[in-house]
Parts: C-alpha cells; structure tokens; sequence
C-alpha cells in the first residue's frame, strides 16, 4: 500500500465538484496539493479547506488550454516541493446536443478541454517523472459513459472513452517504469456539471431537477468519487468504478448493443 503522507497531488477542476472533494480528500490522506480552475476565489477556498488539514496547498487560476497551462502546473509543484507524485486531470463538462446539430467548433472544443488538455497534462507529468526517475501515479477523469452512450451525449461520451483509452495503453507503457496510469468512471455525481451542461446548451440552469429523473442507486456525491481515488491512490488499479452495477452494465451493453439502443431510445430528453 502506497503511504500518501507529504506526498504532492496536482488536480485540475479543483475549483468545484469531484476535484474539489477529491483535493481535500487528498489533504486528509497527508498530501499537499496544487489546485488549478479557472475560477480564482473557489480555489481560495477550496485552498482553505486544504491548509485546514494541516497540509500546504498552491493554487495555479487558468484555463486548461492555455498554451503551456500543464508545464505551469507541474512547475508549481517541482518549485515548491521539489516534484509530485500524482497529477489528476480532471477538469471537464458535459455537453449535451444531437450530433448532427453539433458544430464542428462545439465538438473541437469539448475534445480541446477534455481530452487534449488532460492528455497533455498527463503526459508532460509521464516525461518529467521518467527524466527524474520518480515513480508516480497519473489518473483521468473518465466516466461512466465512455463504455456506452445515450442520446445527445456522443460528444462528451466520445472525449471520455478516448481519457479511458489513452490511460488504458498509457499504463501499460507505464507501469513497468514505476508510473501507474488509471482512469475513473464516475455515474451521475450531484455537481455543478448539470447546470452548466444545460446553461452552455442554451437550456435553464435547474438546480436538483436536473437530476430528478435518475434513478437513486445511479446518483453520488462527489466525495464518494474523491474517496475513490484515494484509494486508487493507495491501491493502485487501472480503472476506478463507484458503482459497481453500472460497471457490469456496461459490460453487458458491450455484449448486447441493441439492448443500449433499445433503453436509449426511451430515455427522457
Ligand atoms: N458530475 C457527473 O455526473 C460526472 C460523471 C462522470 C464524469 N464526470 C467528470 O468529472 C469531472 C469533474 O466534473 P464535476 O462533475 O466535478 O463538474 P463541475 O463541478 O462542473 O467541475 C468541473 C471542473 O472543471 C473545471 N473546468 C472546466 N473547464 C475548464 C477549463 N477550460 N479550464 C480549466 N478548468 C476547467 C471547472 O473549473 P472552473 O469553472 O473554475 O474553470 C471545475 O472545477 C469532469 O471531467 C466530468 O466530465 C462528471
């Protein structure tokens, strides 16, 4: 079991939801972290939460696809604590749009945040922890939906099954090196995800009714997935899964894809 105590995590999107609960569940595991989101003063905050642990916290504000945003990151932590030992690339949204009705503009960019930022994220972590000779753990913020997908989420679910890939192959590649790669698949986890899928969609903001059609046994809180990861930490696995029924379902929609299209033709819109 890997001892996390002073060792240093680096999470994008620490701002709110799932990289916020998991930097503070990062701190009470022992570790110091560097937050990064574009919104400056919930990174004070979560900043807060952190030193209130007794653990040292920097805060890096910036856009992901800032050109040399991940080189930015990964500074911070090497000039303050001499390197890092995780980096979780986990800022992200969700869109939600027939693909048809999706521009090419609107597609690029989800792909430009999602998946080539976390990626390049990811991999300058993978190179500078080689050069050092480090071991390390690096980690996606999949989700559950890059086994299967469901009517106007091709986009968002196709960012997340290329993280799952990219980490699936980038641990193989890894791993024998000392440096473990895992993606996390989380189900619907209350954040401000829904809000600001429906708000950049042009549809209202709708707070809890957003999730009102989600069956309960599918629906988390964020520091369940911040648990998680820290025991992905500690354990090191390839994919980390919150509910373990949705992770056989899509086992079996792998299987039986009409079965998927069948349900997806019924769900609510
Ligand atoms: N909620 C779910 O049901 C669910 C399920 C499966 C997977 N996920 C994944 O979990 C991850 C976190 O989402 P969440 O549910 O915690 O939603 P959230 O509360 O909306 O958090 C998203 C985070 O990403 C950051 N972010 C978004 N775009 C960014 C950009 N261009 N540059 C820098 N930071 C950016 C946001 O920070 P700022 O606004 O401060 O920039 C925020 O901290 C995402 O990758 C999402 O796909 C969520």
């Amino acid at each position: 079991m890997t001892n996390l105590a002073d060792r240093v995590m680096v999470i994008t999107g620490a701002s709110s939801g799932i990289g916020a609960a998991t930097a503070v569940a990062c701190a009470r595991a022992g570790m110091h972290v560097v937050l990064s989101g574009r919104d400056a003063a919930r990174l004070t905050t979560v900043a807060g939460l952190i030193r209130a642990q007794g653990r040292q916290a920097e805060s890096v504000p910036g856009d992901v696809t800032e050109p040399g945003f991940s080189a930015r990151l990964l500074d911070t932590a090497e000039g303050r604590w001499g390197g890092f030992y995780a980096v979780f690339a986990n800022a992200g949204y969700g869109f939600k749009r027939p693909l048809h009705e999706t521009s090419d503009t609107e597609l690029r960019a989800i792909f430009e945040v999602n998946f080539f930022a976390a990626n390049t994220l990811l991999c300058e972590a993978a190179r500078r922890l080689l050069a050092a000779g480090r071991p390390g753990h690096l980690l996606h913020c999949s989700s559950a939906v890059s086994k299967f997908t469901l009517p106007e989420f091709a986009a968002y679910s196709a960012t997340k099954a290329a993280q799952n890939h990219a980490a699936r192959a980038m641990n193989m590649e890894l791993r024998p090196r000392g440096i473990f790669v895992s993606s996390v698949h989380p189900v619907t986890t209350r954040t401000d995800f829904f809000d600001r899928m429906n708000e950049d969609t042009g549809r209202p903001r709708e707070g809890e009714k957003a999730l009102a059609h989600v069956p309960g046994w599918l629906l988390q809180r964020p520091e369940q997935v911040a648990e998680a990861v820290v025991r992905c930490l500690r354990r090191p696995r390839p994919e980390v899964w919150t509910s373990p029924l949705t992770r056989l379902m899509a086992g079996l929609i792998t299987i039986f894809p009409r079965g998927m299209d069948m349900l997806g033709r019924q769900a609510p819109q």
